[in-house]
């Protein structure tokens, strides 16, 4: 019971005393996954409860917008970088093997909560284009086999 309630704190001060001010519904998403790392749906639905606006409602924004995100993140987050520099240099199959490597497709995660997969603007490294970020860390260089091999590397160490 009182973990059910420690889960939900952070919701008393994101809708304080918001009762169905649509207006707030934006600001009020983003500060939800700032603390939960995604909208999780039972949060949604105590946020409806609290404002009184509709869980309809709440997830047509929540899926409207891209930077909402509905599921949680993968253990690991592998960014590919979609810049200029990585784009001339092949960034598109690098997509392409990742994706076929882990089975899922791009802004996903895998079915095993592994992996999630996501493109991003310049990562800030273009001499090493193209890139990819593995939680933090980079790769450079990289052809189809060397990131197929990074990736069963982490595969390998969670025994996947
Ligand atoms: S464009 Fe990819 S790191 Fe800059």
């Amino acid at each position: 019971m009182s973990k059910q309630i420690d889960y939900f704190k952070p919701l008393d001060e994101i809708i304080g005393d918001n009762k169905g001010d649509a207006s707030q519904l934006i600001p009020m998403l983003q500060k939800i996954q700032e603390s939960y790392g995604y909208l999780p749906m039972d949060v949604i639905v105590e946020m409806s409860e609290r404002t009184g606006i509709k869980v309809t409602d709440i997830m047509g924004v929540a899926s409207f917008y891209a930077g909402f995100r509905l599921t949680p993140l993968g253990k690991y987050v592998v960014k590919i970088c979609a810049g200029t520099a990585c784009h001339v240099n092949g960034a598109e199959t690098i997509a392409e093997t990742i994706c076929e490597e882990l089975n899922v497709n791009l802004d996903e995660t895998t079915e095993d909560g592994l992996f999630t997969v996501e493109t991003v603007a310049c990562l800030g490294c273009c001499s090493l284009a193209p890139v990819m970020m593995i939680n933090g860390e980079v790769y450079g260089r990289l052809t189809r086999d060397k990131t197929k091999k990074i990736l069963r590397e982490y595969k390998e160490l969670e025994g996947a």
